[in-house]
């Protein structure tokens, strides 16, 4: 299994409960010195090439691939008409074209049976004022999720897009732009790990969040 993002605090649960679980974890990231793990690779997510070149590594690693989960991304906040293009195009590139690059690297290495788990978020479902290039970048990738989904239907790569509320890890403080309006949490990180880790052992699809009932959906 390949984790990418695994230094964040998601990243970093999912990898280890993964562990704890008896798979073998690749993790990946952009700091050698904050990742765990017998076999750790670095990547910079703005660099298209080396997102697919680290799947290609791990997959060399373990002898081909059953499950990538893509745990990194950045958040940015402001009115829109004030992202310009170099902050969009960062958010882009990190938030749904380094995914979508991943993700493409991976499916011929799982050879018709695998899973990719991708962090999205809530605001692909409810892009969110004074979010709205964050909110673009993550719709993007979940629609490009769905439409894969589709294509490995009968191909059988399980698509696994996880779309969480707001939850306190620190991300929205690490903003590349702006400031998070005040915002409540919806879940805990150990909460939305373990949902994710049991999403991937069970073949969901899909984990998103009901506001108005407070509580996860997917099926
Ligand atoms: N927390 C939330 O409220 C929330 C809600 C919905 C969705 N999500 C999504 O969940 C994912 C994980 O977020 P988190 O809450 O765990 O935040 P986090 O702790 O800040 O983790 C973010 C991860 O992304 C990595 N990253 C950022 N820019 C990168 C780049 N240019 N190249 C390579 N890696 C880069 C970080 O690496 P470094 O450690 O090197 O900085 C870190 O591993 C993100 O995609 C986020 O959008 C989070």
């Amino acid at each position: 299994m390949l984790v990418a993002g695994a230094s964040g605090v998601l990243g970093g649960g999912i990898a280890r409960a993964l562990r704890e679980a008896g798979a073998r974890v690749v993790a990946a990231g952009r700091d050698r010195d904050r990742l765990e793990g017998e076999h750790v690779l670095t990547f910079e997510a703005l660099d298209l090439e080396r997102c697919a070149a680290v799947v290609d590594e791990a997959a060399d690693h373990l002898g081909g691939l059953d499950v990538l989960v893509v745990a990194f991304g950045v958040a940015a906040f402001g009115p829109a008409e004030e992202a310009d293009d170099v902050l969009a195009e960062h958010l882009l590139t990190v938030n749904t074209l380094a995914p979508m690059a991943m993700v493409r690297a991976a499916v011929p290495r799982m050879e018709g049976s695998g899973t990719v788990a991708v962090l999205s978020a809530i605001l692909a479902d409810v892009p969110t004022a004074g979010m709205a290039a964050y909110s673009a970048s993550k719709a993007g990738l979940s629609a490009w999720l769905t439409a894969l989904r589709l294509e490995q239907r009968r191909k059988g790569v399980t698509v696994f897009d996880v779309r969480p509320p707001h939850i306190e890890t620190g991300l929205a403080d690490r903003a590349i732009a702006g400031q998070a309006p005040p915002m409540k949490a919806g879940a805990t990180a150990d909460e939305l790990v373990g949902l994710v880790v049991d999403g991937i052992r069970t073949g969901r699809r899909e984990l998103s969040y009901d506001l108005r009932a407070g509580a996860f959906t997917g099926r």
